[in-house]
């Protein structure tokens, strides 16, 4: 027995990962921790051989791409509660331990009669992992309602509170993918939710969804914002997929421009920094990649950004079926798409 095993903690070694990632790729952790409170991550800094070891944060696995066995401590957050802790004129404030489904937070601050996440409905992952990349939707992202998060440093061993400056946050993206990368554990999120409440259209497909509605609640913008979810994306308990496998490119106005001539039909957004996002779906589809599949890893066929597990595939054969379509795309395009989940 290797000697983590020692430890009083609630140690597990050679842990099958694949019901914790939604791929559903096998792979291994050599060490595995349930994480039910800060407690956990203050024994585990004390340990001195945990502390030692390289560490792999785990929330609802809903970001990640395993291609090997885990040689790390894998920490699984699994603390769990949501509670209102205040509220002042404009907001209510609510916390969310890091543990907790993204979704099942959504849904909890609706049937309070909070507004402000429903947009996000329905994203996978846990509420811990939200922050890291800045989850976002149909018009909104997590750093909207941010308030602030509380996250366990292991380099100090201090708790520290980052405010929405703090964190950095940009398009899929924070300071939790860069200054606090392998040292910053996230503990809980705090939201603040606003008491005016204002449906939140700007995406022109959601919008669509609820013309009929004269009013719509956030409620009703959560269902609408499922049944588009629905049709377009693969339900991970049934197909593993990490929703967007690629972020959306970000271009000059000059690239976008050049490419406009060779393909009118191009989708994109102009940012208001000046540059220009592509649809990187539509890229792909392009290139005839929507719905081809390479053995067991494939293309979902209703959004071509999405790759899925079309059952048994490896977290190897997944990597080189996005290697062939980051390949297409920088031929015809001259575009270079980033890999959105974590790669292990
Ligand atoms: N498109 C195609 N073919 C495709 C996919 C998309 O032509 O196979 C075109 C669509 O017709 C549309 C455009 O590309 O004109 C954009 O597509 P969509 O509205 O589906 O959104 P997206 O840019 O592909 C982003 C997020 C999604 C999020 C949606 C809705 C990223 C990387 N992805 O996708 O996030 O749900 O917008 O807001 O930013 C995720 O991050 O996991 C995710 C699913």
């Amino acid at each position: 027995m290797k000697s983590p095993l020692k430890s009083p903690l609630a140690l597990q070694s050679e842990v099958s990962l694949r019901a914790l990632n939604t791929f559903g790729v096998e792979a291994r952790a050599r060490a595995y921790l349930p994480v039910t409170a800060l407690a956990t991550l203050e024994a585990v800094r004390a340990d001195p051989v945990l502390a030692r070891m390289p560490r792999l944060v785990l929330g609802g696995g809903s970001n990640l791409l395993l291609t090997r066995d885990v040689d790390a401590l894998v920490l699984h957050m699994t603390n769990r509660g949501i509670a209102v802790t205040g509220e002042d004129k404009e907001h209510t404030y609510v916390c969310a331990q890091a543990g907790e489904s993204w979704h099942g937070l959504v849904q909890w601050t609706l049937a309070q009669g909070l507004g402000g996440l429903e947009n996000l409905s329905l994203i996978p992952g846990s509420v811990g992992a939200a922050p890291i990349q800045n989850i976002g939707a149909y018009g909104s992202e997590m750093a909207d309602c941010f308030h602030s998060l509380r996250a366990f440093d292991f380099k100090t061993g201090e708790l520290l509170t980052l405010s929405r400056g703090d964190c950095a946050f940009g398009y899929r993206d924070s300071i939790f993918k860069h200054a606090l990368r392998e040292r910053a554990v996230i503990v809980d999120v705090s939201f603040a939710l606003p008491k005016h409440w204002q449906p939140n259209l700007r995406y022109a497909e959601l919008a669509q969804e609820v013309a009929a509605m004269s009013k719509p609640t956030a409620a009703e913008i959560s269902a609408a914002v499922i049944a588009i979810r629905q049709r377009k994306l693969p339900d991970p308990a049934v197909t593993g997929n990490a929703g967007s496998f690629f972020k959306n490119p970000v271009v000059t106005v000059a690239k976008r421009d050049a490419l406009l001539v060779t393909h009118p039909q191009l989708v994109s957004y102009p940012q208001a920094d000046g540059s220009v996002k592509l649809a990187a779906g539509w890229l792909i589809d392009q290139c005839g990649w929507k719905g081809r599949a390479l053995g067991a890893a494939g293309v979902h066929d209703r959004q071509a950004l999405v790759l899925v597990n079309r059952g048994g595939a490896s977290g190897q054969d997944i990597v080189l079926l996005a290697e062939r379509i980051r390949q297409d795309v920088a031929l015809r395009f001259g575009v270079s798409l980033d890999i959105e989940p974590v790669v292990i």
